[in-house]
């Protein structure tokens, strides 16, 4: 019998390739062994991985603070010569125009989506002591300034890609405005309120107490997500994985021939070992709530990101899996940390205590200072009132 065993490391920070690794054997009983052999090898990689990640950071040198400042910076860097009124004004087709004169917050009237306009302005006139300055905020899912395309037209966008020029802001949602689902029907928002609750789930369902397995509840927005929901159907004890319907949905077809399941809320996914974010449209909501359950989060691709994320280290607050991840992939990986428990519940600690200690309110409250003083710094123009915006209140 010839047996061929295919061991593909997929994790991102891996170069390591087994996929060459073919191994054929004659007799039947060496199979487990050679099996044996190159889990081994495959559980030696990540083993080596998780230590010499955990051995560069160093949480006091990487002071957090200092990691936003430099996102605060890279987001900048293509204004460095300056932000003149001719490229505000070409940025405003891309968001809503809002102007900071003598203390007062003004808008232009019409908002795209009133209550992201909201969320963000609750952080925004907590900031009117700032000098003047004229920003255009895009309060949609995607960014809009590509860099190929053209890097110098400042538009704040809350999530963004290295192709974008879009100069990163906290979401919204920090505060209200969504994204609205049939559990969360205003939207979620309010994350002060959402990390005391879901802090305390994390309480009601300790490591121990959580069930062994991965977890996965969103829509399809995005065909990334596919595989994970395919798995779960063949190895439904090792992950629960389904699509839940968006308003697109129109037929089983869009949640991947199977009925849509219901809705579940950021507090049930305390009740799983193992939870998978995925990007959505843009950098998915999701993610920063999977962290307060205490549970071990499992990133999926790397691309798209919200301002915070360069504070999370791979190995060390989550486990990083590849875009284009099989399915065998999140197989090894969950059986890895099945079997290393210990390390898991570290992992999933760390992530904890970071999001816990770091990503509050006031922090989001500083990053939009530091952010708006920065870009005043840049501002090589004198914001003159419009009078056809209103005043924000
Ligand atoms: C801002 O203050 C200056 C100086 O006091 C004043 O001349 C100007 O009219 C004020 N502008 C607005 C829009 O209030």
């Amino acid at each position: 019998m010839k047996i061929q065993i295919h061991l593909a490391l997929i994790i991102s920070c891996i170069s390591l390739n087994y996929a060459e690794d073919i191994i054929s054997e004659e007799f039947d009983g060496l199979e487990n062994e050679i099996a044996e052999n190159i889990w081994s090898k495959f559980d030696n990689e990540i083993l080596k991985t998780i230590t010499a990640s955990k051995a560069l950071y160093d949480p006091s040198k990487s002071g957090i603070r200092s990691i936003l400042k430099k996102q605060i910076q890279a987001d900048l860097n293509s204004f460095k010569d300056g932000i003149t009124a001719t490229m505000v004004e070409s940025a405003v087709p891309y968001g809503t125009h809002y102007q900071l004169i003598n203390h007062t917050l003004y808008r232009q009237n019409n908002c795209l989506f009133p209550s992201r306009c909201e969320g963000n302005e609750h952080f925004l006139l907590k900031l009117t002591d700032l000098p003047d300055f004229e920003i255009i905020v895009n309060h949609r899912d995607y960014p809009q300034v590509s860099k190929h395309f053209n890097a110098k037209i400042p538009v704040f966008s809350f999530s963004k890609t290295d192709d974008y020029a879009d100069i990163m802001y906290p979401a919204w949602s920090f505060w209200c405005g969504g994204p609205a689902i049939k559990l969360y029907p205003t939207g979620i928002g309010r994350w002060d309120k959402l990390r005391k609750l879901l802090m305390k789930e994390a309480e009601h369902w300790p490591w121990e107490e959580k069930k062994n397995k991965g977890f996965f509840r969103g829509s399809r927005t995005n065909s990334e997500r596919d595989e994970l929901i395919y798995l779960s159907r063949e190895m439904p004890d090792l992950i629960d994985a389904a699509y839940t319907k968006n308003q697109a949905w129109k037929s089983v077809k869009d949640t991947l021939d199977a009925e849509p399941a219901p809705e579940v809320s950021f507090q049930e996914h305390c009740h799983y070992k193992y939870l998978f974010n995925f990007r959505g449209v843009a950098a998915s909501f999701r993610y920063k709530h999977l962290f307060l359950c205490k549970s071990l989060v499992f990133h999926v691709g790397d691309e798209w990101k919200e301002f915070f994320y360069d504070v999370l280290k791979p190995w060390v607050h989550y486990v990083p899996i590849k875009k284009d991840y099989t399915r065998k992939d999140i197989r090894d990986i969950l059986m890895f940390f099945k079997k290393h428990d210990t390390l898991a519940r570290e992992i999933a600690a760390n992530g904890y205590n970071l999001i816990k200690d770091h990503l509050k309110l006031s922090n989001v409250k500083w990053y939009w200072k530091n952010l708006l003083e920065e870009y005043i710094k840049l501002q090589n123009l004198t914001p003159e009132f419009n009078p056809a915006l209103m005043r924000v209140t």
